[in-house]
């Protein structure tokens, strides 16, 4: 049965960075095809950009199609499902949720609009595509439109290290690394459409290369130190890295590229190297501390983030412990910290001896407590200085804008400038997950 094409859609991203780019990207993709952006409640056409990294965000989109089923402001939305469930799960997701018209996985996105075309034109079945075609969709997909001042650019997808818990190289494929030019050229777009913050992102984004304009092979520190050299950039981020891809060039980057803010987003997920090995991490509790010190020595100041799982198959009571003692002994700027999710068709989720969920779950609490007192600490030592703050977005209430420090921290400020001004401010108080921050007054000549 023939439907309507739509004419406006919207996209749900859940999930990592990369997810927020791909949505993004979807999203400018359909506004080439003369859609318009509108709300979930009322949207003709709902994206839902999936993440399958641990059970209970992959459930989620489960509970939001039925939602969408049963929404009052409009008629049900053509749904399309992508993401890394949909990658994940393929044709069992419209066999559990026959409302869902498109299935179309991360690698394969820029052809959504025929996905949409395929299901306005109707037939029994859902429009499924879950190719991996090695990079392709970036070059299928239109040119960037007006950004806000910080941007995220994918720079390298995928991932060959096989961690024993991760789904990641089987949702995301092989580690790839996207061209030099079109990187460059994709910075320069975002700068002129406004950016002037970029993240570039990866699953190991520390192990992007690519051969440079005059042929050279370079690493993502190379890449930093061009896009530094663009007229319009005020800021360079990255993230997420290996511990085994730290070379020194990125770390002899943090001491003397001005525009890379000091902010090492840098998991380990675990202080055992028993709990290591099992997860096949390839680096030691010992070797992971090195790095933090050498990182530390080219840029005192950088704020340490991290990813932790606790309750790991087989984990000990004496293994959670030296996840403390190592959490204790780097000191975070802040970190993300989840209970262990059996995925499947990874080594771990047959592992057996699995953690108690209230074991878990005590962990748990005692990890964040432990991270979030530091978070605090770390936020308490800016105190009394005065820092550039990027303005971002409006704040809750008139005439305040949020914005971020140097090392990632949210800052409030009592301000009227606009959105994408570098604003230098004071830092009178510190909360657990924020800076105050007021306008310097200017120190007479
Ligand atoms: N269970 C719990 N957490 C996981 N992560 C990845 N896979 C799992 C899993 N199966 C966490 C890791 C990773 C972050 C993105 O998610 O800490 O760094
Ligand atoms: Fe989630 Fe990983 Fe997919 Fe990102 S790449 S959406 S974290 S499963």
């Amino acid at each position: 049965m023939d439907r309507a094409p739509p004419k406006s859609f919207h996209v749900k991203s859940f999930g990592c960075q990369m997810n927020a780019y791909d949505g993004t990207r979807m999203g400018e993709l359909l506004e080439a095809e003369g859609m318009v952006e509108a709300g979930v409640d009322t949207a003709d056409l709902v994206v839902l950009n999936t993440c399958h990294i641990r059970e209970r965000a992959a459930e989620k989109v489960y509970s939001d199609i039925g939602r969408l089923i049963r929404r009052e402001a409009a008629p049900a939305p053509m749904i399309a499902v992508a993401g890394c469930v949909a990658q994940a799960e393929g044709a069992e997701i419209p066999r559990r949720a026959p409302a869902v018209d498109i299935v179309v996985g991360p690698q394969a996105y820029h052809r959504l609009p025929a996905l949409v075309r395929a299901a306005s034109a109707g037939g029994a079945r859902a429009a499924i595509d879950t190719d991996m075609p090695a990079l392709s969709k970036f070059d299928a997909l239109p040119p960037r439109r007006r950004q806000g001042p910080g941007a995220f650019l994918t720079v390298q997808e995928g991932c060959d290290k096989f961690c024993t818990y991760c789904v990641v190289p089987y949702t995301r494929g092989a580690e790839v690394s996207r061209p030099w030019g079109a990187v460059m050229d994709e910075a320069r777009a975002l700068i002129d459409a406004g950016a002037r913050e970029i993240t570039l992102l990866g699953q190991n984004v520390n192990a992007w290369t690519a051969q440079d304009a005059s042929g050279r092979k370079q690493g993502l520190d190379g890449l930093i130190r061009a896009i530094d050299r663009l007229p319009g950039i005020a800021r360079i981020r990255y993230m997420t890295s290996h511990p085994n891809d730290m070379t020194q060039g990125l770390i002899d980057a943090h001491a003397d590229v001005e525009t890379l803010m000091p902010f090492l987003h840098l998991p380990v997920q675990a202080g055992s190297d028993r709990i290591l090995k099992a997860m096949n991490r390839s680096h030691s509790r010992d070797s992971y501390l090195r790095l933090i010190e050498r990182v530390r020595a080219a840029r005192p100041d950088i704020a340490v983030s991290g990813d932790f799982i606790v309750g790991f198959p087989g984990e000990t009571e004496a293994d959670f412990e030296e996840t403390l003692s190592l959490v204790r002994a780097v000191g975070h700027a802040q970190a993300f910290s989840f209970k262990y999710s059996p995925r499947p068709g990874t080594p771990a989720a047959t592992m057996g001896d699995p953690v108690p969920a209230a074991v878990m779950d005590e962990r748990l609490q005692r990890l964040q407590a432990l991270l979030n007192e530091q978070q605090h600490a770390f936020n308490l030592g800016t105190v009394g200085r005065r820092i550039d703050v990027l303005i971002e977005r409006n704040g809750k209430r008139a005439g305040q804008r949020l914005g971020k420090s140097p090392w990632l921290q949210s800052v409030i400020v009592e301000t009227e400038a606009a959105i994408g001004e570098m604003l230098t401010v004071d830092i009178p108080a510190a909360g657990p997950n924020s800076l105050t921050g007021v306008i310097g007054r200017q120190e007479a000549a």
